[in-house]
């Protein structure tokens, strides 16, 4: 895809060398993401890696800057109903402050739910503030229920 000044955006998986990217910086756009050591980041890449398609960070990087400008995650649930069926759930989606509207949270979801669709999921699911509501109904979610949450820390 084309951006407006000609950057060329792809969506890909996560790579080791995103850290020195603005990865981390990157989410801290979204929530309480403190720094992250290289052993840390080497260490949680390698845990999440080694899950294979079942856990699955992706991201876009700006090739004219080098930044990564996008991410979003998905973690894919094994369950004993609907005949052991499988659950993708769409995790911490976020896109740069000044890469916004440039349909870059699209391109993610469409990434990540094409994955989930793909290794055989019958649903994808994810949690949003009620500001971000129209974005997934654009990505084709709707509504459906209310989230709970019990916070540990
Ligand atoms: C929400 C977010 C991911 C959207 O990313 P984005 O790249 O700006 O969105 P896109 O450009 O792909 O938008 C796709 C469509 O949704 C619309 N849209 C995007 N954000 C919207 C919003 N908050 N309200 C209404 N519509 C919105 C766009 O206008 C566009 O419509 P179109 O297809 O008719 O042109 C981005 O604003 C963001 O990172 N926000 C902060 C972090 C966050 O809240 N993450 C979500 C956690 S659940």
């Amino acid at each position: 895809m084309e951006g407006s000044e000609g950057q060329n955006f792809r969506v890909r998986k996560l790579e080791m060398s995103d850290k020195s990217k603005g990865f981390i910086q990157l989410l801290q756009q979204l929530t309480v993401c403190d720094s992250v050591s290289d052993k840390e980041f080497a260490d949680r890449f390698g845990e999440i890696s080694s899950l294979g398609d079942d856990h699955v960070i992706c991201v876009v990087e700006d090739d004219r800057s080098g930044k990564i400008v996008a991410t979003g995650s998905v973690f894919i649930e094994k369950k004993f109903i609907r005949n052991c069926g499988k659950v993708g759930h769409i995790e911490d989606i976020v896109v740069d402050a000044d890469a916004r509207g440039m349909q870059l949270g699209k391109k993610i979801i469409s990434f990540l739910t094409d994955h989930a669709r793909s290794v055989g999921c019958y649903k994808v699911i994810l949690d949003c503030s009620n500001e971000n509501r129209a974005f997934y109904e654009k990505c084709g979610f709707k509504q459906k229920e209310i989230q709970m949450v019990k916070y540990f820390t």
